[in-house]
């Protein structure tokens, strides 16, 4: 089994330190020792079953029960189907190309009988050699078919099959960045990556090996024991006695291989989710020790993968030498049998000779067939999982064709109408919230940590669509707002900001690909990130490393902030956007703000009061309801809980 780590840039985890810890606490603490699958697909567990039966939702029911597995379920069967439609032809090709294979390969055998009974009894007696040229020619055409028919085998079988791969590796990808923001909050990336791996080089295996190992096998197989009985009916019989022997070897294979191969399967998947985790939260890791219970996990993990390899090749190392020591044995058998048939004359030494090279060939393809089981198996299980994944529908849904509509350039007004949020059945974040935002309005929202404010803001940028009633803008509902007029229009700066890698303009141009030099430029210029940047070694074209390592917490905000302000929304969501910044900086920020501000709708969060002055309006949280509502003077004379939270913030600047 192999599998390689590509290059991932799922950036869905965040940089926060805390909550990496936590979460990889979590997952660490949820595995196992012997049930290691439980940790690869944790995600699910709190679901309910209703969700179970679709999607990705039995993925931790690893893969299928032990007795339908040479039957795929009809997802993976028509995901394979999807993916070899368009080569039928060329698949149908192939298959006449391999029992052409075949066809030369058996033919040799015989045409060495023929050769021996035929071919040198007239060079012996009369000195003729033209039937003995006629075998040799036939011989040596059989071998160079044979030959030619495996390259083209071989071409073909790799092109068609990295093909596949290709659409099946775009199709994966485009369709996990499809999936909403839901998704990837309970997929870990690790299982993201395995997807794109391990699974898919599953599938290449079945493809370029399995199906050739199969095809050639049976009819080797078949092929054989018909010549074998043909050529000579006592002979084959004799022969053909190993065959019970054989099979009872394979069955024993086969079922201790279904199980140490789903092991195998199980520890990989462990392996990588393991090592992926740890090093996405290495600096929590390091941070806070955690490198030698880590590694102690690791080599749980990882010693668990080992053992199952060691297994498999046990079991291989049992039977792969049972199967030739069986053959051989029949070999010596039918040598013994065939000599004293010859003896008698009832046999042809010819016969004998070619009996002798078929049961060579005889014995091999059971090892194939061996091999192909678990392939298939490796193969079933990560056509389940992929077409798992492929089926998981995003749960924020795209408007369709007319339905969809289009606002242009919004004016940036906000209504919720009772809306009704929850991420779990039970546990309502947002109960029922009713709030009019006017276009242009600064709105600053407050609150406890988990009062729901960033999910408000989710709610917003329609990461999330609200479990009843609706979020709208402009008085259209997000939900049938055309996608693009949506992501021109709202954009959320959060704290944790993603840098992708390339150059910090290609960074601030994310949001606005078409965007000038001079634009970049202006765009950093007005949140006052101009000058950090030229201080940089190559400016604006400075290549900012993976997760945007060489940049300050604070510098990549002013990225982020530029990015926001470049890609000029009508509604902009700053969610503790300045809480890395030091406190000049912030008062830059808030300087800009003021005019950046000016001609959009902006909901600003955050704990730092000073950040809220620049508000029109101020709406304080708690557990999801506004309780205030009012412009900061307004609030600070209520008395009420703003009043309070500005109180303390005044003494502690005091
Ligand atoms: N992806 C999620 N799945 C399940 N529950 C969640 C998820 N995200 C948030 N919650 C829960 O929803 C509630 C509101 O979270 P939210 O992130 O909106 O709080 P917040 O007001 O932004 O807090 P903070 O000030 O700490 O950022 C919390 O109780 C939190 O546990
Ligand atoms: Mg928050």
């Amino acid at each position: 089994m192999t599998f390689t780590f590509t290059r991932n840039k799922t950036g869905k985890r965040t940089d926060d330190d805390n909550e990496q810890l936590e979460e990889l606490d979590r997952e660490l603490s949820e595995q196992p020792d012997e049930d290691t699958q439980a940790m690869v697909a944790e995600a699910q567990t709190e679901k309910g079953s209703e969700y179970d039966w679709r999607g990705v939702g039995g993925e931790n029911r690893d893969e299928i029960p032990v007795k339908a597995t040479i039957m795929l379920r009809e997802r993976s069967r028509k995901l394979l189907g999807d993916l070899l439609r368009p080569y039928r032809k060329l698949i149908a090709l192939l298959v006449v190309v391999v029992v052409l294979e075949n066809g030369a390969r058996l033919a040799i055998p015989y045409l060495v009988k023929v050769g021996i009974d035929s071919g040198i009894p007239p060079l012996i007696a009369d000195n003729k050699v033209s039937k003995l040229i006629d075998v040799v020619v036939a011989l040596a055409v059989c071998a160079i078919v044979q030959a030619l028919a495996r390259v083209t085998f071989l071409q073909m079988s790799g092109r068609i099959g990295q093909d596949i791969l290709l659409v099946l590796r775009q199709r994966v990808f485009k369709h996990f960045q499809k999936l909403s923001l839901s998704f990837h909050e309970k997929y870990t990336s690790g299982r993201v990556i395995s997807r794109q791996t391990s699974d898919v080089d599953a599938i290449y295996e079945l493809l370029s090996n399995g199906f050739d190992g199969l095809v050639s096998a049976v009819l080797t197989l078949v092929g054989t024991s018909v010549l074998l009985l043909v050529l000579d009916v006592r002979l084959g019989l004799v022969a053909l006695i190993s065959f019970p022997i054989l099979m009872v070897l394979t069955v024993w294979f086969r079922k201790n291989a279904t199980r140490v191969y789903r092991k195998t399967r199980e520890s990989v998947a462990a392996v990588i989710v393991h090592f992926v985790e740890s090093m996405q939260g290495i600096k929590a890791v390091q941070a806070f020790r955690r490198e030698p219970r880590n590694a102690e996990i690791f080599a749980a993990v990882n010693d668990d993968y080992r053992a199952a390899n060691l297994e498999s090749m046990r079991l291989i190392a049992v039977f792969m030498p049972s199967i030739k020591m069986v053959g051989n044995i029949t070999i010596a058998v039918v040598l013994f049998f065939g000599g004293y048939l010859a003896f008698h004359g009832s046999v042809t030494v010819g016969v004998l000779a070619a009996f002798l090279l078929y049961l060579r060939q005889f014995f091999e393809p059971l090892q194939d067939i061996s091999q192909f089981y678990n392939t298939f198996q490796s193969a079933s299980a990560a056509l389940e999982k992929l077409s798992g994944v492929l089926e998981e529908e995003p749960s924020v849904r795209e408007p369709v064709g007319d339905a969809a509509v289009d606002l242009g350039r919004a004016r940036g007004e906000l209504t919720f109408d009772r809306t009704e949020f929850s991420y779990i059945p039970e546990k309502a974040v947002l109960p029922a919230l009713d709030l009019e935002i006017p276009a242009g309005q600064t709105v600053a929202l407050v609150g406890a940590t988990g009062a729901g404010k960033t999910t408000m803001a989710k709610l917003v940028s329609r990461f999330y669509d609200p479990t009843s009633g609706s979020v709208a803008l402009d008085g259209v509902d997000l939900r049938s707002l055309d996608e693009l007029t949506l992501r021109r229009n709202v954009v959320m700066v959060t704290q944790e900001n993603f840098l992708f890698s390339g150059t910090v303009a290609d960074n601030i141009r994310f949001g606005r690909p078409d965007a000038s030099q001079e634009e970049i430029e202006h765009a950093a210029r007005a949140i006052g990130a101009h000058e950090f940047i030229m201080e940089l070694p190559n400016g604006y074209d400075t290549q900012v490393s993976k997760r945007g390592g060489r940049l300050s917490a604070g510098q990549r905000q002013l990225v982020a902030f530029a990015r926001a302000f470049l890609a000029d929304p009508a509604v902009l969501i700053l969610d503790e956007a300045t809480s890395s910044l030091d406190v000049p900086s912030e008062r830059l920020v808030q300087r800009a703000l003021r005019t950046i501000l000016k001609e959009r709708t902006a909901i600003i969060i955050a704990h730092r009061l000073s950040t809220v002055e620049i508000a029109d309006r101020v709406l304080v949280m708690e557990q999801g309801r506004i309780i205030e509502d009012g412009s900061p003077r307004e609030l600070v004379a209520d008395h009420g809980r703003y009043a309070d939270l500005h109180l303390a913030w005044e003494e502690s600047l005091a």
